[in-house]
Formats: C-alpha cells, structure tokens, sequence
C-alpha cells in the first residue's frame, strides 16, 4: 500500500521552511479517460516548461500507479525511472511534451481519494492529494494548468459526464458508449480538477450576474433524490448574490454544477464549476432533514461556492498556508449564514462549535498553529485550528479595520493575487496596507498555537473603575514559551442598579502581558461586559459574581454576552457542584427564568440561552476530569432547572407548537425551543413527559421534531424509547442520510447502558466502515459522548481503537479524524489515561498502519 507506514520506517516529515518553487510548471495538460469501474485508463499529456535555469529531471508524483507508457515529444522514452511512488523523467529542454498512460480501478478506491465509485456513480476527489492517484502530476497548489479532458463511457450506465470548466462537445461511439469534452479556461493546480459519471439527474436554475451574464446551474442527484434538492439551489442562488454584495465578488464561468454522492471524506470539495459534495450536504425535505441539516447545507453551500474566489482564484502556495483560502472561507459562510437569519443565533453555534472541537485541539497533543511549521499527513490538518481558528483570525483583522476598510483591504487582496498561488502573509499585508494598520505583533495568531487565557479584574474605587487584563498564552507541543498576542477585547460596563450602560462599548487591543484601564465618573456599581461578540478566540476569567453574571445575563445589550453570562453562572455552579457533590442550584433557576419569560426575546436565542454546557464543556474546566461526577452534577441541575420551572417549561412547550412546517427562522426557533423545552420537561421526571415525547415523535410533520422528541426517549427510561427506534428505523430503512440519525442518537445517549449498545450496533447490518457518514454516525458520535466513551473500564477505547484499526485498511483519512479523543488521555485520572494509552500504543504498533493514522496516534502518545 503506497501510503503504508510503519512504527519502524522514520516518517518523511514536510516542512514549511524547505519550500522551492517547482523545477517544472505545466501551463496546459489535456486528460483522456476511458472510464470504467473495474479498469479506468487515464491518458495524460502535460506541455512542461523549465522553471528557471537549473538540471533537475522532471518529477512526476504518482500514489499507487504503474505507468504503462511515457513519451516525450512523441516519443517512447525509456529512461525515465520510478522513485518510490514518483515518475522521474530526465529532459534536456526548456519545455517538452510528456504523455503517460496509467490504469486504475475506481470500484476498488475505498480510500476515496482519486478516482472512486459511490453508488454507481464515478467521482474524484483530488484535495489534498488525490490526483496523484488519477495520473502522474507535479501535484502540489503552486503548479497551475489550464485543462482540457475527455471522457468516455459506457453510455447507459454513465449517461451524464461531467467536468470542470464548459461542455465543448459530446458524441456517442459504437458499442453503447459516449463521450464528452470540457475545458476549463482558468489556470488551476490539481486539487480542483474534478470528473463525474453517472446516471444522474439535474434540478436546473440560472443565476443573472451583476454584469448581466447568466450562469446555468445545475444540482445533479440520483432520481429519486431530484425533489430533495431545492433546497440546496436556493442556498446556492443566494450565496451567489451575496459574494457580489458583501465582497463584490461575480463568478466566472457559464456553468456551475454541484454534484451530490453519498461516499464522502468530509464535507464537501471547490472543485472548480463542478462542486462534489457529500449528499447529506445537498438533501433535504422536512420529512428527512432537520433545520440543523437545512442550515448546515445552506452554509457549505455557499463556503463551497465563496472558494470560488477564496481558494481557487486565489489559491495556496504550498499547504502549509490551507488556512488562507479555509480559515478566510469559513469566516465568508459564517458572515453569510448570519445574514440570513439571527446573527446573535448564528455565533452562539459557531462559538459552541468553537468551544467544542478546537479549544480541545489546541489544549492538546494535536495543538498546532494557523499555519502549520510541519506535517507527516496533510490530510490530518483539515482541522478546526486551520478552519475555526483560522475564521476567527480573519473576523480579528475584521474588528481590527472596521467594515470599510475591511472591504478596501479585502478588495486589494483580490485585485493583487487574483490568478496566484499565494500565502498567508499576502493575506496579512493586504489586510495591513488596504486597512491602514500595523499587524507586525498580530501574526503571532498566524505562528502560535494555543488558546490565550486572559484574565480581566474589575475593581472599584468610588466613583472610579479600574479594569486589570492579563494575558498567557499556554505551552502547546513544540512551543513551550509564547509572546504575548494581540487580543481585541470588546469591553462595556453597565450600572449594577439601573442596568444602565456607563459607557460606550470599547475595542480594547490587549498587546502586553497586562494592561490597566480607568474608568471615571461613573455614577454607580459597575458590571463588567467583556469579549462582547466573543471578539477574540480566548478564554476570559473575570472577577464577577454569580449575581453579576445573573445580571448580565438578563441585561446586557449585546446578546452573545447575555449569553455568555448565563453560560459562565451555570458553568461556575456546575464545577463547584462536581467538587462538593452537590449545588446550590438556585442562581441558575431565577437566571433562567428570567430569559424564559422575557417576553422581548425570541425563542432562538431562548432556547440556546437556557441550554447547559456539555459534559465535555465542563470537563474542559476541571484539572482532571471526572465523567461520572460531571455526568451527575449536571443531570441533577437539569432535574431542579425542570421541576423549579414546570410552569415555565410547559408554556414554552404549548406556545411554540406549530400547525404545520414551515422554514423560517421564526418556525426554526420555536420547534428548537419545544424540543429543548421537552427535554426539561422529562428531565423534571414529570409522569406524562414520555407520552408527551411520544406524541411528539408521532405527531411530527417533519425530522427535526421527530428526531428531537426521539433523543428525548432515547435519553429515558421508557419502554416507549425501543417503540419509537423500531418505527424510525422501519420508517426510514433504504435512507441512508436518516439511518445515520438512528444510529447517531443511540450512540450520543446519555444512558447508562450506551456502550453495550453502541457495541451491538456496530454489528447491525447497516452498519458499515465503509461509508463515512455512517462510521462518524456511531464511532465518532460515541466517542464525544464523555461519559459513555470514558467508562472507567476501559471498554470504549477499546471499542473505538478496534474499529479505528479496521477503518484504516479501507479508508485512513476518515479513520486518523476520529482518533483525536483517545489521544486527550492527559486530561483523565491515570486508571483512564493507562487505558488510553495502551490502545494508542495498540495502533501505532499495528502492521502496515497508514501514515495518517500513524501521525496521529504516535503524536497523541507524547
Ligand atoms: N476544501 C474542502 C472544503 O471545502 C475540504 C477538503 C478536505 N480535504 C481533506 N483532505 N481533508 O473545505
Ligand atoms: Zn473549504
């Protein structure tokens, strides 16, 4: 296997520091295939031209790929020689003509990278490097083409051929096959050629541009899936619109196809005028998707579509600087999506998310920077560092500038690199000199891992204020001392007593390791409101009390501090009830009535308001952290939470019941509200909260609250639960995207016996490694469940460390993403972190264990 590794070899390290120009660029390259699932030949003709002057061959990357032939100039050469997996080819001009012929066979590609079936359909996936499993290929993001290809297939199977650019001509052949030619006129590296060949069926719009081209649009799906698509055309028209306004960004081409399979590595991929996405990404009609899955289509849409510019325009010089077009093309969907619905919603969930995947990321074994000094597997970091993080640096520079200079900047950085392969640091200086600022300090964000601590100290003198802010940027692997970073602190103060503002809001750039402010003339007790907005991507330790952060969160005018402050009083209340085993819950009781019956909120943001943080939030917090005790703290504030306001919670429940299913940010926020309401209300023990949920479950007109009335179950103690899992499984057998739900909720339940069924689903015959999707649905769901997972019997790593070593023979991409938890082990009591270890030494001492999943194992054991 090309990409085996193991413990013993030394693993080739790539570093940033060691980037060359390439010795070859290869301004055209024409591709023929002759598409077949058993036997596929790729016909290759690269026109190459010596980068400067020196005497190095011409290196061709290949991944697994004998070369049938090699001619130069017409020619069969035969000194050209393999390196490993590479084709070197000694040349002795300034530019030549190379022709290589290859076969491959996409129905035995379970890595899914390359050429691959899904389905019956054949589609590529060529980022990070794919495409070196298609043709031999200098296949790196600095080497741009323009590309020309054909393909011909068998035409009753294969009737729709699709690739990058336009369709220049079709034909059909003898033999019941066809074929089709596209060109694409924009100069692109490897990573955004895509092909796809199937039975497929397109739902079909047009988009006016703003300098009046129309754009035909395509979604193409099966045909059975053809009604579940209007949804994602819709997102996509909208996402269009919008990159012209906010960015004054047109696409560029006559057609833009979207192409939906259900085998998929993750999201979804830019390929340049032909998207392929995953299809839980692309489906959706209210009886299979939850308003959670129509967001979450409508977001990668457009983040897809917005790397039009921010990513394949403008593209990445080498891979250390993925951040460039991932971090800046998270921040484009996030602006987007806030703008389509309640942008105080909207960064409450990126916040969590935030919270949830990269602040553990970068507390640990796996911390790395923005941008990367190393990797063994570029594939291990499409992580939440380079797109959370990285979305967050870029919303900094955002607050920094202001929205006109913002603009100005973002403007010069399009206008300057459009047509490059550029780097973080182009980002920065355009930011810099369209901004009009200095962001000389600021890089550090760019080179230093770690989330910075700050911790901010209100104290009071009369009618003075003196805010005390300190910053530490912990030690992460490779960096055990850090500088101080630029952290841009949104700060306010309101009147303890008239809940009046005392001040304007204040961007306050914390640069040193500590910084004062003074505050004079107020005329009352101040309330410190800080990271309004969360600003900066850090955590804040303040100086207030549980009745301030009451106050604040019934108070404050900017709502993700509102909400913030509800979060610290129940994360302050839940940490010391983990440490005395038991709280007094009554400040978390009042705080929450009061958002629940406040009449000027809307059900939204109520329902994210009132929601406690995870188990694993809260073990966040804690030195060591303790499942068991976190597990029962916080189920028995939810039990005190249900019953103090049983009024409450029921009149939240009826008032958001909706005759029919609509999709508007209105109806989302209310069916959010119900359910969360529901689970309250069964967490009270209330004696008709499980027939209530049944009803629910029953009653529903669409998967949102049928899926939220069926965790409710999944969580409890009714026999209703195996009722209402047996009907969801009898109602969706064959749905693939709904069965991944099914096995999802069983797996995220907070019932004690989950591990034993987490164990025998795994050998439900719809369980399957390789599909992705429904790998996640139940390893990578499972193990973020904290308590389930880290059974102090060491069952669940073990579990997991079994089916990780099983995936990796098939698919080690999807494999090495789901190993992080196992490697958190520092975190735990040492009975726990012994069992987490020895399953990690487990794999790493695995035969033949791919070098994705070896990199991060060996990493996490350190
Ligand atoms: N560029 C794709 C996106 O839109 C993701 C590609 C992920 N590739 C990988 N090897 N993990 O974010
Ligand atoms: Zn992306």
């Amino acid at each position: 296997m090309a990409d085996a590794q193991t413990a013993t070899q030394a693993p080739v390290v790539t570093r940033r520091e060691d980037y060359r120009e390439p010795d070859w660029r290869v301004p055209e390259i024409a591709l023929d295939f002759d598409l077949d699932p058993a036997a596929t030949r790729v016909h290759a003709t690269l026109q190459v031209e010596r980068n400067g002057s020196h005497d190095a061959p011409l290196r061709l990357a290949g991944d697994g790929l004998l070369a049938l032939v090699v001619r130069v100039d017409g020619v069969v050469a035969e000194d050209w020689t393999m390196d490993g997996d590479d084709l070197v080819v000694p040349l002795s001009g300034a530019a030549h003509t190379i022709e290589t012929e290859v076969e491959i066979a996409p129905e035995r590609n379970t890595q899914l990278m390359g050429l691959y079936a899904s389905g019956g359909i054949l589609c590529t996936q060529c980022e990070a490097e794919g495409f070196r499993r298609i043709t031999f290929f200098p296949d790196r993001p600095d080497v741009l083409s323009k590309y020309k290809v054909k393909m011909t297939a068998d035409k009753a199977r294969f009737p729709v051929l699709l690739a990058n650019g336009d369709p220049i001509a079709q034909g059909d052949l003898d033999g019941g096959k066809h074929w089709a030619e596209w060109h694409d006129p924009f100069p692109k590296p490897s990573y955004l050629f895509a092909i796809v060949a199937g039975d497929l069926v397109a739902n079909r719009g047009s988009f006016m541009t703003m300098s009046g081209r129309e754009v035909q649009l395509g979604i193409w799906v099966r045909l059975p899936d053809l009604p579940k698509t209007d949804h994602a055309l819709h997102a996509l028209k909208l996402s269009m619109a919008w990159d012209e306004k906010v960015y004054g960004r047109e696409y560029d081409l006559d057609v833009f196809n979207i192409v939906a399979v259900d085998d998929f590595n993750f999201g979804a991929m830019e390929n340049k005028g032909l998207n392929v996405f995953n299809s839980r990404y692309i489906l959706a009609d209210p009886d299979t998707a939850t308003d959670y899955d129509y967001d979450a289509i409508a977001a990668v849409v457009a983040h897809e579509y917005f790397h039009n510019w921010s990513g394949n325009r403008i593209t990445c010089r080498d891979w250390f600087q993925l951040s460039l077009k991932e971090g800046f093309t998270v921040f484009r969907d996030q602006s987007f999506s806030a703008d389509q619905g309640s942008a105080a919603v909207k960064r409450i969930e990126d916040v969590r998310g935030l919270r949830a995947s990269q602040f553990p990321e970068d507390a640990g074994p796996l911390a790395h920077p923005v941008r990367p000094d190393e990797y063994i597997e570029i594939s291990n970091f499409y992580t939440a560092t380079i797109y959370n993080k990285g979305a967050e640096v870029i919303r900094m520079m955002a607050t920094i500038l202001g929205p006109e200079k913002f603009r100005a900047a973002t403007d010069l950085y399009f206008d300057r690199f459009d047509g490059t392969a550029a780097t973080c640091e182009d980002f920065v200086q355009s930011m810099e000199q369209g901004g009009g600022v200095d962001l000389t300090q600021f890089r550090r964000w760019y080179s230093q891992a770690g989330t910075p601590r700050v911790s901010a100290t209100l104290t009071q003198e009369g009618g003075r204020a003196r805010l005390t802010l300190r910053q530490v940027v912990p030690p992460t692997p490779g960096q055990p001392v850090k500088e101080p970073m630029v952290l841009p602190l949104k700060v306010k103060l309101f009147g303890a007593v008239t809940g009046r503002a005392l001040c304007d809001e204040q961007l306050v750039l914390l640069k040193d390791e500590s910084h004062e402010i003074l505050f004079e003339n107020l005329p009352e007790t101040p309330v410190l409101s800080i990271n309004r907005g969360f600003s900066a991507p850090v955590v804040v330790e303040t100086n207030r009390t549980a009745k301030d952060l009451a106050f604040l969160s019934a108070h404050d005018d900017d709502p993700f501090a509102r909400y913030e402050a509800m979060q610290q009083l129940m994360l302050d209340t839940l940490v010391t009830s983990v440490a005395n085993g038991t709280g007094d819950h009554q400040a978390v009781i009042d705080a929450v009535r009061n958002t629940l019956t406040d009449a000027n909120l809307d059900r939204a943001f109520i329902a994210e308001a009132v929601l406690l943080p995870s188990d694993s939030f809260i073990g966040d917090q804690m030195t060591v952290v303790e499942p068991e005790a976190i597990f029962r703290a916080r189920e028995a504030l939810r039990q005190d939470l249900g019953k103090a306001l049983a009024t409450e919670w029921r009149a939240a429940y009826e008032g958001s019941l909706a005759n029919r299913f609509e999709y508007s940010p209105a109806a989302k926020g209310a069916r959010r509200l119900k359910t969360v309401a529901l689970g309250y209300i069964a967490a009270s023990g209330a004696a008709d909260a499980d027939g209530l949920a049944f009803d629910q479950f029953r009653g529903a007109d669409n998967m949102t609250d049928r899926q939220g009335a069926m965790t409710t179950l999944v969580n409890g103690a009714s026999p209703l639960r195996e009722e209402a899992l047996e009907a969801f499984y009898t109602r969706y057998q064959g749905n693939g995207l709904v069965l991944d739900k099914w096995f999802q909720t069983q797996a995220l339940s907070s019932r004690e016996d989950t591990l034993d069924r987490v164990e025998r689903l795994a050998a439900h015959p719809d369980f399957t490694l390789s599909n992705p999707n429904r790998a996640r649905s139940l390893i990578g769901a499972f193990s973020v469940n904290q308590r389930a997972f880290h059974d102090v019997s060491g069952r669940g790593y073990r579990f997991v460390a079994d089916q990780l070593i099983a995936l990796d023979k098939l698919n080690p991409q999807t494999a090495a993403k789901l190993l992080p938890p196992l490697g958190r082990w520092k975190r735990f009591d040492e009975g726990r972190a012994a069992k987490m270890r020895a399953e990690l030494e487990r794999i790493v001492a695995t035969p033949e264990l791919s070098k994705d999943m070896f990199e991060q194992a060996s990493k996490s054991l350190d």
